[in-house]
């Protein structure tokens, strides 16, 4: 599997010109080479596949990275790749330009001053978009863990505890039931911080008729997964009902009108319409959802802006909601695999309104 992604990559370089790529992004280096270190480069040529990295991790590189060579960085990575350069003829280099940082560039350049570079964008990622059946185990197992984490959760809502607890015990139930990390910050908002959508979690104390947005991930062999769910302590009154059922209402049509074949910006129309026949457009300023894998955020987004036509086999949040200065704010969210009619819903917790 790994040789077709780099046989790819050697078939990309060559319909643009270039001899050999460094990759930088380390979502991409693991991907292609298998390497999950944190520092390094990935050189691929049609020559040449190996993973520069500092001694740190060159075990783990010769562990991981079958098929490649690990080359140890010494004295910097230019002086290393002036080592590779000497056994084969490059003109061109690609680069990772949505990765790379410009004072990186600029010590690149200052090497080579003869070397032609090539600005490579979301081409090598957008690789990583159709997910293989051991992609869609990892991320469906992240998901379960996700789940469990919720369900435990629960009895922990109580007036009283801090956002900062409770985002602390759905991590602590994550890596009790098998995750490896976080795939985000967990965001847990509680009454009025609930109407920011990426809230980060305070000292303030649960009160009773609060919403609790809960919006949570973890990775499972390096795979991320991704789960909202907002839940009210004590009775709902009728404004949290009238908002939780109209997010509700247009995630299970967005669910049902989701398959391969419609663009992100179809799927996100069916929702978004939902939500502004409510009332409430001006309250949904994100989009629908987006794709997961290695990394929380991937393409393609469900989202008014993108008209990539879905798959089967990409994975899509779907994740509408409302949110109401100084009221708070509801979301919902389920991670699903495209199918061919349709989709898999990877996320099974509870979505009617649970009152605690
Ligand atoms: N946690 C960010 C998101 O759901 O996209
Ligand atoms: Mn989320
Ligand atoms: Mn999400």
């Amino acid at each position: 599997m790994r040789e077709e992604r780099v046989k790819k990559v050697v078939r990309y370089l060559d319909d643009i010109g270039a001899d050999a790529i460094l990759l930088s992004s380390g979502y991409n280096m693991r991907y292609i080479s298998g390497f999950s270190g944190a520092t390094g480069y990935v050189w691929i040529s049609k020559n040449k596949k190996a993973v520069l990295t500092d001694s740190r991790y060159t075990v783990q590189a010769k562990q991981e990275a079958e098929g490649f060579t690990v080359l140890q960085v010494e004295q910097g990575y230019q002086k290393l790749v002036k080592t590779i350069l000497q056994e084969e003829k490059v003109a061109t280099i690609a680069i990772e330009s949505k990765d790379m940082l410009c004072h990186e560039f600029e010590q690149w350049k200052r090497a080579f001053p003869q070397m032609e570079w090539v600005f490579v964008g979301d081409e090598i990622s957008n690789l990583r978009r159709i997910k293989t059946a051991e992609e869609l185990h990892c991320i469906a197992k992240a998901e379960e863990i996700g789940d469990i984490a919720f369900e435990k959760i629960l009895s922990q809502i109580k007036p009283g505890v801090t956002e900062l607890e409770i985002a602390a015990y759905l991590e602590f139930y994550m890596k009790q039931n098998g995750a490896e990390g976080l795939s985000f910050d967990t965001i847990v908002a509680s009454g009025v911080n609930s109407a920011m959508p990426h809230a980060v979690p305070t000292r303030k104390k649960i009160e009773n008729g609060d919403f609790v947005t809960m919006d949570f991930g973890c990775l499972y062999q390096g795979y991320c997964s991704d789960m909202t769910r907002t839940v009210v302590v004590g009775k709902a009154n009728e404004k949290q009902k009238k908002i939780y059922q109209t997010v509700l209402e247009a995630q299970e049509l967005a669910l049902e009108q989701i398959c391969a074949g419609k663009t992100g910006a179809q799927v996100d129309a069916y929702a978004r319409n939902w939500i502004e026949k409510a009332g409430y457009g001006a309250c949904f300023g994100h989009g629908l959802g987006h794709s997961v894998g290695l990394f929380i955020h991937e393409g393609p987004r469900l989202s008014p802006n993108d008209s990539t036509i879905l798959r089967a086999n990409m994975t899509e949040t779907v994740e509408p909601g409302i949110y109401i200065e100084n009221f708070g704010g509801v979301r919902i969210e389920d991670l699903v695999v495209v199918t061919k009619h349709g989709c898999d819903n990877l996320t099974r917790s509870e979505k009617r309104l649970i009152e605690l």
